[in-house]
């Protein structure tokens, strides 16, 4: 018997069910949704598996990743993934903490499916934006925390690792606010040095949280609150240090203000260690007390669906060939306003057909349960929604159009052609799913001497699944010949002619009607930039 997991699944069905006459507003006041931004190998999955742990979701921490021969539950069921040890597709951890709904949106760690976290996070209402105490600020991180900062989302950040040598506590708030323009303003300060954590000074009520030794693991940390003169008794040397490091933080920076958190001013932040599941805990303290709980939302056409409204929701993800058993197909909905009801049919904004909502699933890397009611911040993944794609709307009632899904610019080209000719057909239908799916953009240009479609992508991998899956799942081998084009641009229509006649740059049309300009080098794209000021060349291929 698992207890503690068949415990947390049924406050979850109670949770997920709420009395019959509960209003969306209510049910919207209890949620948490959020996703987690890092730079590979920063502790993503274990902070995930942590996080886990405390919401009773699993008993013990060390099975949720797939990576290193683990048992991965997250992610473990394209083949690819396994192959790799990578996490491409993602998935929603859901449970109940301190009377909260907490869904985590899973994010894929490796940088070429950035595009799939871009449009997780359209789908959360804030980030926590996890830190390696060793390495600060990389990368990866920074493009992400762009993309929350593009979507006005609140950015809550996590040093983690601090039970190993990294850089100084202090060095490092410097860093995140050169590097991000937020302020950061600590909740929990370090107490020791990265390599010796002993405990967290908590800046909310000026206590110390001083952790046990040996404890945490594979199980909780134990961990005892006191006041700083019972701490300085136990830990005087590194707590007077920690204190008066957070008093010079906070003399400069502030405290954690939740409206300038909210408003993306300011960044509460953690100190941590994931792995150790130190900080955890509290981290989930604090996103339940100030994170902000599912909002209005703005539409296309410039009014506000309100929570209270009836059912609505938007498509952020649609995966296929998730169970190898059946061909199937997936759309991950974040509801918006409403109650979703299994069973309930709803529109599609974008054709006006029903789909059918018989087959509403919570996915949790393998395991699938059924879901009967979900409410605003919670994610349904809808089994069987074919002709259901990345962007959509579904509603019921009045009817609400959500804006686009931003696409971002690819930097990755290849032609893509059937290795056997004979295959048109189940070439084409692959091709054309794979693109409403969002694995990959297709483009295509009436002055290309042949039908093969360009395929474009933010990451090389991509093309990897393309392979794999147009040979697997569609029967058609495919061969992939890489075009010498790092950039692309949106454009529009009036422009394309222009364009057209600049050495080694061109124009080529997406399914979706989307015109992009591809260049070389980025000189080419500066010159034009330069010389044709009027030409539209945009790094997004659509806003919302
Ligand atoms: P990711 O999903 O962001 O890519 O990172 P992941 O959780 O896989 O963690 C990357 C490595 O960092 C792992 O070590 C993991 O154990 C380690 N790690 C995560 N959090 C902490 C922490 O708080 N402290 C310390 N010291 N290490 C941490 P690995 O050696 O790559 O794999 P494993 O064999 O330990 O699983």
């Amino acid at each position: 018997a698992q207890p503690v997991e068949d415990a947390a699944a049924d406050l979850l069905e109670a949770a997920l069910a709420e009395a019959d006459g509960t209003a969306p507003v209510e049910a919207a006041v209890r949620r948490r949704t959020f996703a987690v931004i890092s730079h590979p190998d920063a502790g993503k999955s274990t902070l995930t598996e942590a996080l886990a742990l405390h919401g009773g979701a699993i008993g013990q921490a060390g099975i949720v990743q797939g990576k290193g021969g683990r048992r991965g539950v997250v992610s473990d069921w394209l083949d690819m993934e396994k192959a790799r040890g990578i996490s491409i597709t993602s998935a929603a951890l859901q449970f109940v903490y301190r009377d909260h709904v907490v869904n985590l949106l899973d994010t894929p760690g490796h940088a070429d499916f950035s595009e799939d976290t871009y449009r997780v996070l359209t789908a959360v209402d804030s980030a926590v934006m996890l830190v390696d105490a060793a390495k600060g600020m990389e990368r990866q991180t920074m493009k992400l925390f762009d993309v929350c900062k593009l979507r006005g989302l609140p950015v809550l950040t996590v040093i983690n690792k601090w039970d190993r040598p990294g850089l100084e506590a202090l060095e490092l708030m410097d860093e995140i606010a050169e590097k991000t323009g937020m302020t950061p303003t600590p909740v929990l300060w370090p107490v020791g040095i990265g390599g010796d954590f002993r405990g967290l000074l908590d800046l909310r009520d000026d206590s110390y949280i001083a952790f046990e030794a040996g404890s945490g693991g594979a199980t909780r940390t134990v961990w005892t609150r006191m006041g700083l003169d019972e701490g300085l008794a136990r830990d005087g040397d590194v707590l007077a240090t920690a204190v008066e490091e957070a008093e010079l933080i906070t003399s400069s920076n502030g405290r954690h203000d939740e409206e300038s958190f909210r408003a993306g001013r300011t960044s509460p932040v953690v100190f941590a260690a994931a792995v150790l599941n130190r900080g955890v805990e509290q981290l989930l303290d604090i996103l339940v007390e100030t994170a902000p709980p599912p909002g209005d939302r703005p539409t296309v056409d410039g009014a506000v669906r309100h929570v209270g409204d009836p059912f609505s929701g938007q498509v952020f993800k649609v995966q296929a060939g998730m169970d190898s058993n059946h061909r199937d197909h997936v759309a991950f909905i974040r509801v918006s306003s409403g109650r979703f009801h299994r069973g309930q049919g709803v529109v599609n904004a974008r054709n006006g057909k029903v789909v059918g909502t018989k087959y509403a699933h919570r996915v949790f890397g393998g395991t699938r349960t059924g879901v009967e009611d979900a409410w605003p911040g919670d994610v349904v993944a809808i089994v069987n929604a074919s002709g259901v794609r990345v962007g959509d709307t579904l509603f019921e009632g009045r009817s609400v159009t959500y804006p686009p899904i931003p696409t971002f610019a690819p930097e990755h080209f290849a032609v893509c052609r059937a290795a056997d000719l004979a295959k048109y057909k189940q070439f084409q239908r692959g091709i054309t799913e794979l693109h409403h799916e969002g694995v990959v953009q297709t483009l295509r240009s009436d002055m290309r001497g042949e039908p093969s479609p360009v395929l474009a992508a933010v990451g090389p991998m991509q093309f990897d699944v393309v392979s794999h899956r147009m040979a697997g799942e569609f029967n058609c081998p495919v061969q992939l010949e890489p075009l010498g084009y790092q950039i692309a641009r949106r454009t529009t229509s009036e422009h394309i002619p222009a364009l057209s006649r600049v050495p080694g740059v061109e124009v080529l049309t997406s399914l979706d009607g989307d015109h992009f300009a591809l260049f070389p080098d980025r000189w080419r794209l500066q010159r034009i930039e330069r010389d044709h000021p009027e030409i539209v060349l945009d790094a997004l291929a659509a806003d919302s």
